[in-house]
């Protein structure tokens, strides 16, 4: 006979459910804590637990981890009113079902009859998606824009398989973000998250850290250490800049990917792997390959399931709905309510984000700090970082800019190289003193037509519209 445990702190609920349950042949065990959970636990390992989310000692989910043998016991969290969270929270910790109160007895006997009924439970996924979806966020993840919703998709879907996933996208777009998000909505989530940064670790270390060692396998290796294969067992292990590994080592990981074993170092056993591999890089895969860094037969086998993070200058809003997130959390940490003003905001779009989020989470930190209650914005970080065209004697043009503009540029630069006398710059660019003011003049009336630019080439295109001329 299947057993089952109810947890609920309301007497009413436990005796309605225990009913129910029972009549569907099922042996009925009741908790109205999570510390008498854990003792009818002990006692009898249920086939099904339903648990109410909010207990007087704690959250219901927290019995998961008391949990024997999770696979075999199926999760069903009850939850007091259907937000966004909880549903979260349920799907986090591998619950396949949650039952909203007051519970509804069809839903209830539809949990109990069916064994293993995957196309409901995906359907379930999906609905999951479509409210996080409403609120334009997913997992760890913040964004609601056209391509973040592609993404999220992906996520969800390859998120409760164990699928090696491999991650692309320039720096900052959020991969490890992501790659948590996929482990915090999979069944490994009460299992470890190790994030290994291939890049940064020593070429004569990489293989004991992951795989581990004997005693005495070489100098220095003075006791048996645990490699991260063996730390993150029942979890996931998100292996960043992958292409950034040393190519002998390529051919080990190759081989745990294959095999599921793999062996520690100064030995010839192969121990059982079960972790989920996600990796990731910033780099392009194809082009790491083609150079020879990144081996063919490796990256086919971390492709299973490719996901690539969209540049925030592809997610339009999101811009300005992340840049709120971050001040919300800034004014949540401090105790503080400062707001953007309209002009920040605005500015946002204006300006080019080469590190993409996380260059946004730093400029909105800066420009936090800056601020009283009116957030106005702070300076961006590639004004400040390299110098500047005029200061670097160089101008970039690109083919098809106007004449006029590659001229404006040309001689504003010419003159911070000559130190701002106007009498040097006139004569180095060939033109008469008159000539160079006259420039100068037209310049500044334009910049005033065209707004508050200093027209650097991205304002010129936003504002220097023909509509002026
Ligand atoms: N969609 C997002 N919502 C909220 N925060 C985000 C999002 N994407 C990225 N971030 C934040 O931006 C920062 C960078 O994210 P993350 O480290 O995941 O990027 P990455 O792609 O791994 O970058 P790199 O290639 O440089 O390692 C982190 O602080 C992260 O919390
Ligand atoms: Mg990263």
């Amino acid at each position: 006979m299947p057993h089952a445990l109810i947890v609920d702190d309301e007497p009413d609920v436990v005796s309605w459910m225990a009913e129910v349950v029972k009549a569907e042949g099922y042996t009925v065990a009741t908790a109205d804590s999570l510390r008498s959970a854990r003792s009818q636990l002990v006692r009898q390992a249920p086939d099904v637990l339903l648990t109410d989310l909010q207990l007087p000692d704690g959250r219901g989910t927290d019995l998961v981890h008391d949990l024997e043998a999770p696979g075999q016991t199926e999760v069903v969290v009850i939850t007091g009113h259907a937000s966004v969270d909880s549903a979260v929270e349920a799907v986090r910790i591998g619950a396949t079902d949650y039952l909203v109160k007051p519970v509804d007895v069809e839903r209830l006997l539809a949990i109990l009859r069916r064994q293993p009924r995957p196309a409901e439970l995906k359907n379930e996924i999906g609905e999951l998606r479509d409210e996080l979806r409403r609120v334009g966020r997913f997992g760890h993840l913040f964004g609601e824009s056209p391509s973040m919703q592609a993404l999220y998709d992906k996520l969800a879907r390859v998120a409760p398989t164990s699928a090696t996933v491999l991650l692309t996208g320039e720096s900052g777009t959020g991969k490890e973000l992501a790659a948590r998000t996929i482990h915090d909505l999979s069944r490994r989530k009460r299992f470890p998250f190790l994030a290994i940064n291939c890049g940064a670790i020593s070429p004569n270390l990489i293989e004991s850290e992951l795989f581990g060692h004997e005693k005495g396998s070489f100098t220095g290796a003075d006791r048996q250490h645990r490699g991260f294969f063996e730390q993150a067992k029942g979890g996931t292990i998100f292996l960043d800049e992958v292409t950034e590994m040393p190519l002998d080592l390529q051919v080990k990981l190759l081989r745990v990917l294959e095999t599921g074993t793999f062996v520690r170092v100064g030995t010839t056993e192969p121990v059982a792997t079960d972790v989920r591999i996600i990796a990731a890089t910033n780099r392009s895969p194809e082009k790491a390959q083609a150079e020879g860094k990144f081996r063919d037969d490796l990256y086919h086998r971390l492709n299973v399931f490719p996901i690539h993070m969209p540049p925030l200058r592809e997610r339009g809003t999101d811009i300005e709905m992340l840049a709120q997130q971050f001040l919300r959390e800034l004014n949540h940490a401090e105790g503080t309510g400062k707001t953007f003003s309209p002009e920040a905001l605005a500015k946002l779009y204006e300006m080019n984000w080469p590190g993409n989020v996380r260059e946004l989470k730093n400029y909105v930190q800066r420009a936090y700090i800056l601020a009283d209650d009116v957030v106005e914005g702070a300076q961006a970080p590639e004004a400040a970082a390299p110098p500047s065209e005029e200061q670097s004697g160089l101008v970039v043009i690109r083919v098809g800019t106007p004449l006029a503009e590659v001229e404006r540029r040309v001689t504003m630069a010419t003159l911070e190289q000559c130190g701002h006398v106007k009498r040097t710059a006139a004569r180095v660019l060939g033109i008469s003193l008159k000539t160079l003011y006259n420039r100068l003049d037209a310049y500044a009336a334009n910049a005033k037509l065209g707004g508050e630019g200093d027209g650097d080439e991205h304002e010129d295109v936003k504002s220097g519209e023909p509509a002026h001329h």
